[in-house]
């Protein structure tokens, strides 16, 4: 166990984990386990940024554990909890927001596209959302994120603020830069209706993604109805290029199989698409279902996973507080 790398990553309970969540976080969560010391956390005060039915929120709070646990993370080896129960995130995001710059914060491009055209209208938390998710990080000192491609401008304003905090509180070092680790191989699982947007919960049609939870009859049904392409499979990624729909279900595939791409093709070119569906469908089925069936299962016993989360949220709590004191006694606060 390397002792100096420390693993920390979030995943909001906004409702459904899918394929792309899966492939693109939790199964990468599940190997570094192997490796580090690992803190995973269910980022519920980032999901209020938008309106969340209360009901709808606890339960999303207890399926994205329950989908922690269902695809292998170990709660005694990892802290898992939630970002609410530890209360030195709220307040190192308070600290943050008075080091981080506006104009840092207006360069932030997922807040333009999550505020949409009438930003007036958009909460505050909305757009100081970065700070909380340096808070999240630094409030352990972690070194190492694993977060989608989309995460990666959050991550450098993380390091933005490490470093100002560093700089003005003249404290080199006292902070770590965190460095994001956004897997290689993983290409961005896309919508199954539309190549070009990222797999999510939030695309009105269901037939878009694998939720976690489908059924082996959902699977093959949506794997089915995929948007692909008319010819036959290449046998290059070049001739892929303008087939984003045809790229995603290969992509898929080889992730899956972990048969890498060019591989793939050598072996299916000449084939149409309903060759890779079958296969990539039976694959999904042996993958997916079995953890679907776990998260049904362990969001049946919802103490047990309210224990989990208590567990982890002591843990995480202790290495808070100390952190945090340091960090008042550099402000002066008293
Ligand atoms: N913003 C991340 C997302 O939407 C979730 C997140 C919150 C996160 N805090 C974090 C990820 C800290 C990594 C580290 O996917």
């Amino acid at each position: 166990m390397n002792n100096k790398k420390l693993v920390f990553s979030g995943v909001q309970p906004t409702g459904n984990l899918h394929l792309g969540n899966y492939l693109g976080a939790l199964k990468n969560f599940v190997l570094l386990q192997k490796e580090s010391k690992c803190i995973y956390c269910v980022v519920d005060l980032h999901a209020i940024t938008v309106f969340q039915k209360p009901e709808t929120l606890r339960s999303n709070i207890l399926e994205t554990t329950a989908g922690f646990i269902a695809s292998g993370l170990d709660p005694v080896k990892s802290i898992i909890f939630n970002q609410s129960s530890v209360s030195g995130h709220a307040e190192l995001a308070w600290i943050f927001s008075c080091v981080s710059r506006l104009g840092w914060l207006n360069r932030m491009t997922q807040f333009k596209d999550k505020a949409g055209s009438d930003k007036e209208k958009a909460s505050v938390g909305l757009y100081i959302y970065p700070n909380l998710m340096a808070a999240d990080i630094l409030l352990y000192k972690a070194t190492h994120v694993p977060v989608g491609a989309d995460q990666k401008q959050h991550l450098e304003l993380s390091r933005d603020i490490a470093q100002k905090f560093n700089k003005d509180f003249n404290c080199a070092g006292f902070f770590p830069l965190p460095e994001p680790l956004i897997p290689k191989n993983v290409s961005r699982v896309m919508s199954l209706r539309d190549g070009t947007k990222k797999m999510s919960k939030t695309e009105e049609s269901d037939y878009s993604r694998i939720n976690l939870k489908d059924s082996a009859d959902d699977i093959e049904k949506k794997i089915k109805k995929a948007k692909s392409d008319s010819s036959v499979i290449p046998d290059n990624i070049k001739s892929l290029e303008n087939k984003p729909e045809a790229f995603n279900l290969l992509s898929i595939y080889s992730e899956v199989s972990k048969i890498n791409l060019d591989k793939v093709l050598k072996e299916m070119s000449g084939k149409d698409y309903s060759y890779v569906k079958k296969n990539l469908t039976d694959l999904l089925i042996s993958e997916i279902c079995p953890v679907g069936k776990e998260i049904k299962k362990l969001m049946g016993d919802k103490t047990h996973l309210e224990n989990i989360l208590q567990k982890g949220s002591e843990k995480a709590r202790i290495i808070a507080e100390e952190n945090l004191k340091n960090i008042r006694e550099k402000i002066g606060l008293i």
